[in-house]
């Protein structure tokens, strides 16, 4: 396979190197909490789609007939095994994976900002299970690096992207604080859902500029809160039900914050509720989700009593 590594010139190449030999060491022991998604991985090597469709709603990775009965329950028994699903919905041969989100949503409201990513070096900073990567595939870049730290996510993508054959998609199991390993590498950066877990988020985003080549696009999409001012809330514990929920930011609070760390054109594109049909319980995350997050009597409030989340989403541009 190829490593996006060697088109990167300008990336900390030892560093990430080292790593990576560092992550698989660590991965290779027989620990329960490892063995837990590793195993479902490794359970499904030998399978390799001879059909994808990464053009609609649903991830699409094989037709239920390419595969015999017990391959089908294999699969069957694997993708369960990456529970909760959080993103998505996928079809993996013929099994239909309806995750909590409906992120197809998501990416039909980017379109229409999405920069041209024909040929170009992109990065998903908290890609998750690569939902949104699989579907940059029909933009046809160059290579999609996403960087996610949870070794759940980690697999299923390893796996789903084994299977679709996607050799244009890599993951790294790192965090948005391992960007500073990749200077001037990105021409396009996604950062959705992201930065209101972050506690500098400011700091977060001047690095990321860093990553990113004279020219690139930040794509940004994060929960706020209603409002014209340019405020953020900082929740006393959680927000939504979330802990580990910092600032979160009313969009020209966005907007400022991307100004003050030295973006241009930057442009508030897309700003909506949340809602229940598109953040949801389903068979494949079974746990609480969106409207047990709200107040029960009052849908404009969280069970702590905060504004409800709007999602908003910005471009900007890396002079
Ligand atoms: C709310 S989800 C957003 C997923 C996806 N980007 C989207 O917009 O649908 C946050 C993701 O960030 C990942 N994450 C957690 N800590 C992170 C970190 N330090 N750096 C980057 N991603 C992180 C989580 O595992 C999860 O996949």
């Amino acid at each position: 396979m190829r490593d996006y590594l060697d088109l990167l010139k300008t990336a900390d190449k030892d560093a990430i190197r080292a790593r990576r030999t560092e992550t698989a060491a660590r991965l290779a022991q027989p620990k329960k909490g490892f063995l837990r998604f590793r195993e479902p991985y490794e359970a499904l090597h030998h399978l390799q789609a001879r059909f994808t469709d990464f053009s609609k709603d649903a991830v699409t990775i094989g037709r239920a007939d390419e595969l015999g009965e017990t391959d089908l329950c294999l699969v069957r028994e694997t993708m369960r095994a990456f529970m909760p699903w959080r993103k998505g919905p996928f079809d993996v041969f013929g099994v239909e994976i309806d995750a909590e989100w409906q992120s197809w949503r998501k990416w039909n409201r980017l379109l229409p900002a999405l920069p041209d990513l024909t040929g170009k070096v992109v990065a998903d900073i908290g890609c998750n299970n690569g939902y949104y990567m699989f579907r940059m595939l029909e933009h046809k870049p160059r290579y999609v690096i996403g960087l996610e730290p949870f070794l759940q996510h980690y697999y299923c993508f390893k796996t789903l992207r084994r299977m679709a054959g996607a050799d244009e998609l890599f993951i790294e199991l790192m965090g948005v604080e391992d960007i500073p390993l990749f200077p001037t590498c990105f021409d396009v950066v996604f950062l959705m859902g992201i930065i209101y877990h972050r506690i500098s988020p400011v700091e977060m985003l001047r690095e990321i500029r860093a990553a990113m080549r004279p020219g690139g696009v930040l794509i940004l999409e994060s929960q706020a809160i209603p409002g014209e001012e340019p405020v953020a809330l900082f929740p006393e514990e959680r927000y939504a039900k979330v802990p580990g929920t910092y600032f979160v930011p009313t969009a020209s609070c966005l907007r400022n914050w991307l100004i003050r760390t030295g973006y241009t054109e930057v442009e508030i594109f897309c700003s909506h509720p949340m809602s229940s049909e598109e953040q949801r319980k389903t068979a494949w995350m079974t746990f609480e989700s969106y409207e047990d997050f709200l107040d029960p009597g009052n849908p404009t409030l969280t069970v702590e009593g905060y504004p409800a989340p709007l999602r908003v989403y910005l471009r900007a541009n890396s002079p």
